[in-house]
């Protein structure tokens, strides 16, 4: 099955960037012509001019602390909310280029890897650098594959969570509560020097990789009151999970095999994305020197929102809010006078098409043609198709992004809404892991501690209870669960 036209993805990959090869020459005092690397800033405070090297494109930030108006004051502060022009590490792992739709995984176009590699391949990848031969790859795998299994004072705490828990907080918190049983690999407890050891990094990477399917699967196995299945280390690592979730009491329980490929497509789509809000919340917990189970379980934690991980669940609730495609035009208004967000659209990085889009789109069309098409799917495709000749949309540079089709396929799956974060922090911890070790490595590396501007109130004295005025603040009013209702009554 080829999901890419190759002539295509290979000439969008090989237009170089201008910009990155052109020579900005200039004529030197020496006559001789140097690359121009520096950009002068004027102090109009001052009228003091700073010579600031350009590197990689970027300036330091730190260079502004010179910019300073008075002898006493610190400088000049970069204001950046939400980071959107801001570069806080230097990586080799994702590279995208949100105005080509481009996307490469360690320089691999993610169209190539999706059609021709598998998830665990690509999780070598990603993690190591490089694609690992055959007696490299059969090592990993193994490795992966024989840290499925579940201390069952693990499993017994999964149990105590009450029915209707939601999946992504059941695996949050079990990820969290994973890394306390292995005391080894805290820092906190065994020296802040031990993640200098590849092995003992390396173990933690086949803990999680291995075991977050089979805690994700005992998730939905306690969701739909089922007894928990027991990984099966012989099968694929897609294939397994797909067992662990659906197996009853079928001797030799198998897969779908079109949903075992479809799902590690999505897998592999799903890996990385260079400093996405949940990897920048990983490098920035990993930053204060915490083991990999707490970063992992924090970086999940910023996944689970609806602008981020939690898109697809949002995109569902969304089209099943539409409901039919004559409610589409309605919906849009709403969209257009702020009343509503067009989920699955947008992207901070791609100003055209996510490249995932178009390849989940195809595999959306695989599913359902194995499984039967998702009702939901005629709305996306006429939301779609109306978004995109729409110029509101069209002037922001708002495209399908990944989440827009992925959680059609999931529901086409089979999975309820409240799985599809799982489905994607599952793959995702891989490129949390790399970014992970990547931090580990770098020199550069620094505990985060960003500024800030302050606004606030600048001194004030304390004011004794007795005659203190009320303070102007917000409402301090919250809904009453029905037990204080009928307390409160009973008390008057
Ligand atoms: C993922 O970072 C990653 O890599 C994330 C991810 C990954 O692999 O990790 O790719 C996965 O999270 C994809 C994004 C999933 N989220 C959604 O689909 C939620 C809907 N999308 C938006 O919330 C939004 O597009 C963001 C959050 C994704 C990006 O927002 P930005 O870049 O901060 O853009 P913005 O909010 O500044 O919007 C610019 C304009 C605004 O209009 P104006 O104020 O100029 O009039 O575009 C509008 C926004 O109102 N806009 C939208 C919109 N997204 C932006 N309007 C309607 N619907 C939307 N979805």
């Amino acid at each position: 099955m080829s999901y890419l036209n190759r002539i295509d993805v290979i000439s969008s990959h090989l237009n170089k960037q201008q910009d990155e090869d052109e020579e900005y020459l200039i004529d030197s005092p020496t006559g001789a012509t140097t690359k121009k690397e520096t950009i002068t800033v004027t102090d109009n405070r001052t009228g003091k001019s700073y010579d600031f090297k350009i590197k990689n494109g970027t300036l330091n930030a730190n260079l502004f602390k010179e910019v300073s108006e008075t002898a006493d004051d610190n400088g000049l502060m970069i204001y950046d909310p939400g980071f959107q022009n801001t570069a806080v590490v230097t990586s080799y792992i994702t590279y995208i280029d949100g105005d080509k739709g481009i996307l490469r995984y360690r320089g691999y176009p993610i169209e190539e890897l999706a059609e021709r590699s598998n998830f665990l391949e690509v999780a070598y990848l990603l993690i190591n650098g490089n694609l690992p031969n055959k007696s490299q790859l059969d090592q990993w795998n193994n490795k992966i594959m024989t840290h499925t299994f579940l201390h069952e004072n693990l499993v017994a705490m999964m149990k105590t969570f009450r029915y209707d828990a939601h999946p992504m907080g059941m695996v949050i918190s079990t990820v969290a509560a994973l890394g306390t049983f292995y005391p080894e690999s805290n820092p906190a407890l065994a020296g802040q020097e031990i993640f200098k050891s590849e092995s003992v990094r390396n173990k933690q990477i086949f803990r999680i990789v291995g075991k977050l399917p089979t805690i994700a699967a005992s998730a939905w196995r306690h969701r739909i009151g089922r007894p928990y299945n027991t990984p099966v280390n012989h099968l694929g690592y897609t294939e397994n999970f797909l067992y662990m979730l659906d197996k009853l009491s079928e001797p030799d329980y198998k897969p779908n095999p079109v949903l075992c490929r479809a799902l590690e497509i999505l897998f592999i789509l799903h890996a990385d994305h260079e400093l996405n809000c949940s990897t920048a919340a990983m490098r920035h917990i990993a930053s204060s020197g915490t083991d990999p189970y707490t970063a992992v379980a924090g970086a999940a934690g910023a996944l689970y929102g609806p602008l981020h991980g939690g898109a697809n669940e949002a995109v569902l609730d969304m089209l099943t809010h539409i409901g039919t495609k004559e409610n589409i035009p309605q919906f849009i208004a709403d969209v257009k006078g702020k009343k509503k967000k067009l989920m699955g659209f947008g992207h901070r990085i791609y100003k055209n098409y996510d490249p995932r889009a178009k390849i989940i789109r195809r595999v959306a069309y695989e599913v359902f043609e194995s499984l039967g098409k998702e009702p939901l799917i005629e709305v996306a495709t006429e939301l779609e198709k109306q978004a995109l000749s729409d110029e509101y949309f069209v002037s922001r540079k708002l495209y399908p992004n990944v989440d827009f089709y992925s959680g059609l396929i999931y529901k086409a799956m089979g999975f309820p809404t409240d799985m599809f974060p799982v489905l994607f922090m599952i793959p995702r911890a891989v490129g949390w892991l790399a970014h992970w070790v990547e931090h580990l490595e770098d020199p550069e590396t620094k505990i985060y501690r960003p500024r800030q501007v302050y606004k606030g109130e600048w001194y004030r004295n304390y004011i004794p209870i007795e005659g203190r005025p009320p303070a102007k603040v917000r409402s301090q009013d919250s809904y009453s669960s029905s037990t204080t209702k009928r307390y409160s009554k009973l008390s008057q």
